[in-house]
């Protein structure tokens, strides 16, 4: 580092609070501060501005019905097709020849798709779906990894009313299986495979085997060619080569359908307490205003701007900030099929320099990966198109905003730092950049017409500096609607917490804990439930859990998330051999990792698996998780005063330390 680097550093270390720089509040899409009372005055007649943004087939005529609370629908009486506001509308006002898709592939080949083109592509691919037999509310399950492919698959299945489920491609056979299962979806696209660091990864493979799990007939399968003759795969009996459709149907029009506001747009599977994963709903008119909004009002999107969220398809955050929030404002979305290493550790800033993008979205982990790697990489490219940097997933710790803010956005750059969950829909808690002064490592005060308090035990507000629990005292439009097929697990896990059902006061519990400053910043600590934050991504320790006490030879497991510098939080496993396996433990080990790959993917790869012949366990018999947490951590241990067996700790401790 030059001795000016490190002066800058310095100065910046002090700094805690930073204001937007007068060039983007000039050009900024939200500027008055009289928002946030206006939204209040107004509520809920204030989401009509987000509304406002869509083409209606048909003008709603209530924006949110509240009678069976907090089953809530929005905008109800409205007509619309998501296809329709991304696509179609933005050809006619004369956008045909913008780029909509810039996609980069990893092996360095682009390929850019204007919105007549996409339109084009995304109608032949809809007349297929219909051809094969796909209905309005027939749900298609996507397969698929970051190939242009997936949003056109999307927006054919919008087009024609057919909710989608989107299944990440890290995502494992039976991950994908139990989706399908739990979707009752008969309809398939995937997709060959794609690269990874330079080689051709077969994604077919554990797709064809997932199908073997599924429990009803699946009707129909297409598979995407992304490898060509990297990797030989012959189609199996039934299952349709997407190009050869698509040729077919090449020139096809197909009408948008009107959707009621409050159909299914799309189900999106997230980890739960539970081992199941939970199917969350999210609809056409309150999820496809609140992303538009969302991206108009937090993201500064403009049509004229190419915008890049390097988050992959597979997670919520590309669904509303890829594909429907930046299309509906008819924008230029770019995305990137692979890794930031490869070929080299500036590929993203490469990215950014060649398509000359203006508002960069990405994760705090990547950010932290970025600092380890060095300022070297982003210094090599002129980065100086940037005009906005954001970040989402998990919390950022000051020194990583801060280096994002000096080597990326080269102190010119506001940053939002946007609180959010799959079940929201889009961004939650964070600062409107035209507006709200900066503080790095606290996401920033709700967004306009967003409730979001911070509150103890018994739902009280508590006092600024306190920790609390995160809740959200009023609906939004782009809130889920409901876990599907399962109204009740939609109560008990979001509802049941803070309301009063007697009173009809419904308060929506996210599992998040939060502190509260005096200007009403919330700075986020994480969650407060058995879900743990690996790179972004969230991971259930209970689906963990039951992968590894599945293998023979073991008797009992906990999984919980210990600090990773790079990751947020790793998987630790803690495991009992069964009698008379004691001594297999390397081979034990193996089969725990496998058993976690096969029922869910790499991301829950475990970063160390550890046998102890005790777990602690409190008096009553449940197992300590906060103390394997801190173990995990290597945080100083708390009171061990409570549990049953408290000499283990101390020997799990030495293990973990010497492993
Ligand atoms: C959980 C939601 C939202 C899309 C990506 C993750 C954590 C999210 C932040 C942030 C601190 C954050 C929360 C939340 N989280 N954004 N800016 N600061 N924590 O979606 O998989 O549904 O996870 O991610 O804990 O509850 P998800």
């Amino acid at each position: 580092m030059s001795q000016e680097e490190a002066s800058l550093e310095a100065r910046l270390e002090e700094q805690a609070e930073f204001d937007p720089p007068e060039s983007f509040v000039e050009q900024a899409n939200v500027t008055d501060p009289g928002i946030y009372e206006e939204f209040e005055e107004n509520w809920p007649d204030c989401w009509e501005r987000a509304a406002n943004l869509l083409s209606w087939d048909e003008a709603y005529d209530t924006v949110l019905e509240d009678d069976d609370a907090p089953f809530y629908e929005w905008f109800t009486g409205g007509e619309l097709n998501a296809s329709y506001n991304c696509l179609d509308r933005h050809v006619e006002e004369g956008a045909k020849n913008r780029a909509a898709i810039k996609w980069e592939g990893e092996l360095g080949e682009t390929r850019t798709y204007t919105y007549g083109e996409l339109l084009n592509e995304v109608e032949a691919f809809a007349a297929t779906l219909r051809e094969l037999g796909v209905e309005e509310d027939d749900i298609v399950t996507l397969y698929m990894p970051m190939v242009p492919e997936l949003p056109i698959a999307m927006l054919a299945c919008a087009r024609i009313g057919a909710p989608h489920s989107v299944v990440f491609a890290g995502f494992s056979a039976d991950a994908l299986a139990t989706r399908m299962n739990s979707a009752d979806s008969e309809y398939l696209v995937t997709c060959d495979g794609y690269y990874r660091r330079g080689d051709a990864l077969d994604h077919l493979s554990k797709a064809t085997e997932g199908l073997e799990s599924v429990e009803h007939e699946v009707e129909e399968v297409v598979v995407v060619d992304r490898l060509g003759e990297a990797l030989e795969h012959s189609l199996a009996d039934g299952h349709h080569d997407y190009d050869e459709l698509v040729a077919e149907h090449e020139g096809a029009s197909v009408d948008p359908v009107s959707r009621d506001a409050e159909d299914m747009l799309f189900l999106m599977y997230t980890s739960g307490t539970t081992g199941k994963p939970k199917g969350v709903k999210h609809t056409t008119g309150g999820y496809l205003a609140y992303t538009a909004w969302t991206s108009h009002a937090v993201l500064d999107v403009k049509p004229e701007d190419t915008y890049w969220c390097s988050a992959d398809i597979g997670w919520i955050t590309g669904h509303s900030y890829i594909v429907y929030g930046p299309l509906a404002l008819g924008t230029t979305t770019v995305m990137y099929e692979g890794t930031p290493d490869y070929p080299e550790k500036d590929r993203l800033w490469e990215i950014v320099e060649t398509n000359r993008v203006d508002v960069f979205y990405t994760a705090p982990t990547a950010i932290r990966a970025f600092m380890k790697w060095g300022s070297q990489y982003p210094d090599r490219h002129d980065l100086s198109s940037l005009r906005l940097l954001g970040t989402v997933g998990e919390p950022i710790n000051p020194r990583a905003w801060k280096w994002y803010y000096q080597h990326i956005g080269g102190e010119e750059c506001p940053i939002v730092d946007t609180w959010w969950q799959t079940e929201t829909g889009g961004m939650m808690i964070t600062t409107l950049p035209g507006i709200n002064t900066m503080k790095p490592g606290s996401a920033g005060p709700p967004l306009p017409g967003i409730d979001a308090r911070v509150a103890d035990v018994n739902g009280e507000e508590v006092d600024p500096g306190e920790a609390g629990y995160v809740t959200i005292n009023n609906p939004w439009p782009g809130m889920l609607r409901t876990l599907y097929n399962n109204d009740e697990r939609f109560i008990s896990e979001y509802w049941e917490e803070y309301s009063d059902e007697e009173a009809d006061e419904w308060v929506y519990f996210p599992e998040d804990g939060a502190k509260l400053d005096e200007d009403g910043y919330v700075t986020i600590l994480g969650r407060v439930d058995d879900v743990i934050n690996v790179s972004g991504h969230r991971l259930g320790t209970m689906e963990i859990e039951s992968a590894v006490v599945g293998v023979e030879g073991i008797a009992e497991a906990a999984v919980v998330g210990g600090e990773h510098d790079v990751k947020g939080e790793a998987v630790y496993v803690y495991a009992i051999p069964e009698d008379g396996y004691e001594d297999q433990e390397a081979e034990l080990e193996e089969q725990a990792e496998q058993a976690i790959l096969d029922s869910i993917g790499p991301i829950a790869k475990p970063e160390q698996v550890l046998f102890t012949h005790e777990l602690p366990k409190t008096r009553s018999g449940k197992i300590m998780r906060r103390l394997l947490e801190d173990i995990a951590s290597g945080n100083e241990l708390g009171n061990t005063s409570t549990l049953r067996n408290p000499e283990v700790v101390d020997e799990i401790a030495e293990q973990v330390e010497s492993d």
